[in-house]
């Protein structure tokens, strides 16, 4: 069984690739148990604190139930209601929190916010997204993977559209080249991942044997692709001005029926980690309709709402992931 008793989890590069497909194992066969009835909690008597500096749905509710289903308590902490980087450091509330908590999950901008944590919790901290990387989505992106497919891990291709600089961009280019797949980032140079995020994917392929395309051009980019994946075009944290000239940028690149024509594959499946633009029910949807008359953004509702779109499964699956994670690292081994 997968035990990984005391580790962190940060990113996805700090973990082989054996090791990552261990959290998705166990993953499965805990969503097996919990679906039979035969769930074992193995998290009786901990505590975990959710540090949440942007807002959430999935990742918070993700943690609150799989620690519930193993018996473990949580504590929610809003940006509003800590003390965290207002009136006290990182460090310190690392040092507070380690005191009371079995594991520190925290969600903000910084990454070098949730590794300092890491340094001073003595506690075991999850990073629930930050700018840089959104490690427990691709557990449960990779699970989405292997139930919607036969092919082994490192026969999927995947094609990320859109903006590709920022956690989701970056976390599935690293993913895919640490499990060997084809992965591919289709978006407009200036919204590849970073010099540096590329060259640790590169690394990381070397390893694995994985390949890695990055490219402006659609056709060749989807062609062939087993799953499309894509994410907002404006991420939490950046200023609504910069919704015009993503959409100029990056309309092109909206995942369409004609994308998913363009992989040639009649199965081609299509995720998204979800919440999605892709109709008005937001204030920034109705917002943009107002200017520029769009009604759909990153996904087209067609392709959203067809027999293609797994992204409710890739939902549910943060729980099992995120359970996952919690038991390896938290549980005692045995
Ligand atoms: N996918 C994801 O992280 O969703 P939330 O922002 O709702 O947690
Ligand atoms: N890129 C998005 C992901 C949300 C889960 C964001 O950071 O807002």
């Amino acid at each position: 069984a997968t035990q990984l008793e005391g580790r962190h989890f940060l990113k996805e590069l700090d973990f082989t690739a054996e090791e990552f497909r261990g959290l998705v194992d166990l993953a499965a066969g805990l969503k097996a148990a919990k679906r039979a009835g035969a769930e074992v909690p193995r998290l009786r008597g901990k505590n975990v604190a959710l540090i949440f500096e942007k807002t959430s749905t999935r990742t918070r509710c993700a943690f609150e139930v799989a620690a519930a289903d193993q018996g473990a308590s949580t504590t929610y902490l809003d940006p509003a209601a800590s003390q965290l980087g207002h009136k006290e450091s990182v460090r310190d509330t690392a040092r507070v929190l380690g005191r009371m908590f079995d594991g520190i999950e925290y969600r903000g901008e910084s990454q070098a916010a949730v590794e300092e944590l890491a340094a001073y919790a003595g506690v075991p901290v999850f990073n629930g997204l930050t700018d840089d990387w959104h490690p427990t989505q691709m557990l449960a992106d990779v699970l989405t993977m292997t139930e919607h497919t036969d092919k082994p891990l490192a026969s999927i291709a995947l094609a990320y559209l859109g903006d590709a600089r920022f956690n989701m961009g970056n976390s599935y280019l690293v993913t895919g080249a640490l499990l060997g797949m084809d992965v591919r980032i289709v978006a407009p140079k200036a919204y590849w991942p970073a010099d540096a995020v590329v060259a640790a994917a590169r690394a990381a392929a070397e390893a694995s044997g994985a390949a890695i395309t990055l490219t402006e051009d659609i056709a060749e980019g989807v062609a062939g692709a087993d799953f499309i994946a894509t994410d907002v075009w404006v991420s939490m944290g950046e200023p609504k001005e910069v919704w015009d000239e993503r959409i100029a940028a990056l309309a092109p690149y909206a995942v369409t029926m004609d994308v998913l024509r363009a992989t040639g594959n009649q199965d081609v499946k299509f995720l998204h980690c979800l919440p999605a633009f892709h109709d008005l029910g937001t204030r920034i949807g109705r917002e943009l309709h107002e200017r520029h008359g769009l009604t759909e953004l990153e996904v087209s509702d067609e392709v959203f709402e067809s027999p293609h779109s797994v992204v409710f499964d890739e939902a549910e699956n943060r729980m099992h992931t995120i359970k996952a994670v919690l038991v390896a690292t938290m549980a005692a081994a045995g």
